[in-house]
């Protein structure tokens, strides 16, 4: 079985440089489809969801190929919606080719995406947004059929949740729809205004982006053309790094990385005692041995602190000075990560299914732990670093879909850790 083996106590220094955006490179991937030109996406992530995504594209006719620095999609050839057995169980991001097909071909059949191993993953507010927009759904052996009978038509939605992915969807939907559609309380997420900005370069005509207030002027069915974009760098791997410089007193320039949509982590990073700047090249991060703990911690959408960076946030205070009481609002199977964080010797009281409290210990000591998901398998790589003697991390499937090459990135940095 892979596994990841840490030889613990280095702390990490030098460069390291991020790897573009996984959860900005899927949805537009998917936004390809709705344009009659070729794309080229550059800076796409060569990781295992990207790779899934690719194959769900050719599955539907486009002409995917990887060309220097990323990736060309000609849709041109798509004619059917429906999707291969796999598509969506097991990539709960391929959920956004739902608006994008249902935009390009008015039809789409898939599995039913079901829930996921971080928390129950309804999408009643993806399924409850297209019916407004003219989408019909029928439940056929197993899986969902969604049609589009009279065509898809702008709307008026108001999200009671901002949630990233039923905006996309929505924004994917709306393109090419007849009328206007207007998003309020959409996600405020970095990846939905990239989505934005894709679309927009394509020709659509979106208001608002970045806001929690959307407008997008539907085309009327007419395709998109296409275009020549560049993924941002991914801002979860960046917290990834710069955690793994506050848990082991390390100093690092974390190259590319994008500082205007890292304020939540960076200001927790000054409250656990390290000091950054902005560089020319990136963000330059300094910690002392061994990091404070904040009071509290508290997940939230977008401008808050990323749910997707809490568990390497957590890893890093178990081997800080005093104690800190973290909340998880968004999913409520985050703390999946505490038992073999309390394995290695993590001091983690378990408060209710949202809320921990970590008081941090002098030592760490390295075990065979499992990763159940990709962002705790990442934590428990960090965790690993922090340890006396050596950390197997099994599971490695799972922190494949999210990093190029975790291992690579922190050798670079000065840590033992091989792939095995
Ligand atoms: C996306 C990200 C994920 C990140 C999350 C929150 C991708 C591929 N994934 O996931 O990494 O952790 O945003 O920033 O971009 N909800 C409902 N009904 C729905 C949809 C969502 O109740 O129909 C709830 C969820 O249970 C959750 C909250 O809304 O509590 C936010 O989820 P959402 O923003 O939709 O997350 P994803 O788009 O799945």
């Amino acid at each position: 079985m892979d596994s990841i083996h840490i030889q613990g106590g280095v702390s990490l220094q030098g460069r390291v440089l991020i790897q573009g955006s996984k959860n900005a490179a899927l949805p537009i991937l998917a936004a390809s489809l709705l344009t009659k030109e070729t794309s080229c996406i550059r800076n796409c992530p060569r990781i295992a969801d990207v790779y899934r995504m690719v194959s769900l594209l050719k599955s539907l006719g486009c002409e995917v190929a990887w060309v220097d620095g990323g990736i060309r999609v000609n849709p041109v050839c798509v004619c059917g919606g429906e999707m291969p057995e796999e598509a969506i169980t097991g990539m709960r991001s391929s959920l956004c080719l739902l608006g994008a097909v249902l935009g390009r071909c008015g039809e789409v059949v898939m599995e039913h995406p079901g829930g996921c191993v971080i928390g129950e993953r309804p999408i009643d507010l993806h399924i409850d947004a297209l019916k407004k927009m003219g989408v019909v759904f029928e439940e056929e052996g197993g899986r969902l059929r969604a049609t589009a009978p009279g065509g898809i038509h702008g709307a008026r939605i108001c999200l009671p949740i901002a949630s990233v992915g039923a905006t996309e969807n929505i924004l994917l939907a709306a393109a090419l729809a007849k009328g206007d559609t207007l998003i309020q309380g959409a996600a405020r997420e970095p990846e939905v205004a990239a989505l934005c900005a894709y679309l927009s370069e394509c020709g659509a005509r979106i208001e608002g982006a970045g806001s929690d207030r959307l407008c997008v002027r539907g085309s009327c069915g007419r395709p998109l053309d296409g275009a020549q974009f560049c993924i941002p760098a991914d801002r979860i791997v960046a917290g990834t790094y710069l955690f793994g410089c506050i848990a082991t007193g390390g100093n690092v320039l974390l190259a590319d990385a994008p500082v205007d949509q890292m304020e939540a982590a960076l200001r927790v990073a000054v409250r656990m005692g390290s000091r950054w700047e902005r560089a020319r090249e990136g963000i330059y991060v300094q910690s002392p041995p061994r990091p404070l703990l904040p009071e509290k911690l508290r997940t939230s959408p977008h401008p808050g602190f990323p749910t997707d960076m809490q568990s390497m946030a957590l890893a890093a205070m178990t081997k800080g000075k005093g104690q800190c009481l973290i909340e998880e609002t968004i999913f409520e199977k985050r703390f999946r990560v505490v038992e073999p964080l309390r394995e290695m010797g993590a001091d983690i009281e378990t408060l209710n299914s949202r809320k921990v409290s970590v008081r941090g210990v002098s030592r760490l000591v390295g075990r065979d732990v499992e990763a159940g998901e990709l962002r705790g398998g990442a934590a428990l790589v960090l965790a690993g670093l922090m340890a006396e003697g050596v950390t197997r991390v099994y599971g490695v499937k799972y922190i494949d879909r999210g990093y190029e090459n975790i291992c690579r990135d922190l050798r670079e940095l000065g840590a033992r850790i091989v792939s095995v």
